[in-house]
């Protein structure tokens, strides 16, 4: 099955990030999945381009150090294939303003800055250029992604049915449900890369003596017993989500095991120090190397082109252009 999905070069990658989608991305990695670090989109953020350059490297770094085995699936820089730019400008001719501004992402972005950019708008268009040229049948992202993906299936069959059968409409979109992984210091809110919370989020570089301390400091509550009730024990019961995302069991599960916040807290620390060393470790060898990662993303774009070019001729002609 076609997979394609991507992530913006915003800041170091969380637990969140890594439960959300990163795993999953590589436990649905093939021939025929592509996974891409979307610098594009990231242009429609506040960022300095040194600032721009670097992220990008490292998110490439983080998504293979996850786990994505470049010779298996394809990883790419979106920027380093031209169709993304191109196609999503033949889609923003078939876009109305109308469903755009219903946008829930932009109604949000949008109000948080005066004379935001246009970008901001289209946004949800590149990313169904994104999509389209891949003819993507399955598209692994989080539930806030869900109205894009949508707008995404009506973009291809208005085009379709304007300019005749050109695009496969991305169907059976089963939108990972993702592990919402929350602040460990404030459980009512997500961990996110935007809202600096020291203690509050991991990152998959984090040492083994941060991720003790930031687990053993994590908000709990003085009811003392181990079960999961997000209404009255957020901070236990995302310590437990965790602890099952990482370990593949169900929270009740490994609820059931403990009796102490003390013996939870020492294990999912020693659970996490298990999976994220080998992918800290594995990140800062490849950022030693940055000859490799562009050997990486140079293959990764080539084999993304070949897919891709065809997808937009056939576009371009359609609309006639070409
Ligand atoms: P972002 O960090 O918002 O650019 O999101 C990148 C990817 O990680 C998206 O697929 C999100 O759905 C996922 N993600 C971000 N934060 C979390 C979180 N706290 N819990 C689970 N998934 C998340
Ligand atoms: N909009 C997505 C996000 O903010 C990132 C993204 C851009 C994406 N293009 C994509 C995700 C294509 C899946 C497919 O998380």
């Amino acid at each position: 099955m076609r997979v394609l999905s991507g992530m913006q070069p915003s800041g170091a990658a969380h637990l969140g990030n890594y439960l959300g989608a990163l795993r999953p991305w590589v436990d649905s990695q093939s021939p025929d999945a592509f996974y891409c670090v979307v610098d594009l989109h990231a242009l429609t953020l506040d960022m300095s381009p040194a600032d721009l350059r670097r992220q990008t490297v490292e998110l490439l770094a983080t998504m293979i150090a996850s786990g994505l085995d470049p010779e298996l699936c394809t990883v790419f820089v979106q920027s380093q294939v031209p169709y993304h730019a191109q196609l999503s400008w033949l889609l923003e001719c078939v876009a109305t303003y109308g469903e755009l501004t219903r946008m829930v992402a932009f109604k949000e972005k949008s109000q948080r800055s005066q004379g935001y950019r246009v970008g901001l708008l289209t946004y949800p268009v590149l990313m169904a250029a994104d999509i389209l040229l891949y003819e993507t049948e399955c598209v692994p992202v989080g539930d806030d992604q869900r109205q894009h993906l949508e707008l995404s299936r009506n973009i291809a069959e208005r085009f379709n049915a304007r300019y005749g059968e050109t695009f496969r409409v991305p169907k059976g979109i089963q939108p990972v449900v993702a592990a919402r992984v929350m602040d460990l210091q404030d459980p009512q809110r997500k961990m996110s890369k935007s809202l600096a919370s020291p203690l509050g989020t991991i990152y998959l570089t984090d040492e083994p003596a941060d991720l003790e301390r930031k687990v053993k400091r994590a908000v709990t509550d003085t009811d003392g017993s181990v079960r999961l009730d997000w209404e009255k024990k957020p901070g236990v019961s995302n310590l437990l989500e965790i602890f099952a995302g990482l370990s593949g069991e169900r929270p009740d599960a490994v609820a059931q095991r403990y009796s102490s916040y003390g013996d939870l807290k020492r294990d999912l620390a020693a659970l996490l120090i298990e999976t994220l060393s080998p992918i800290r470790r594995r990140y800062y060898e490849l950022m030693t190397d940055p000859e490799e990662l562009n050997l990486i993303a140079t293959e990764g774009a080539r084999r993304a082109c070949a897919v891709a070019g065809d997808v937009y001729d056939r576009a371009a002609r359609a609309v006639g252009i070409a």
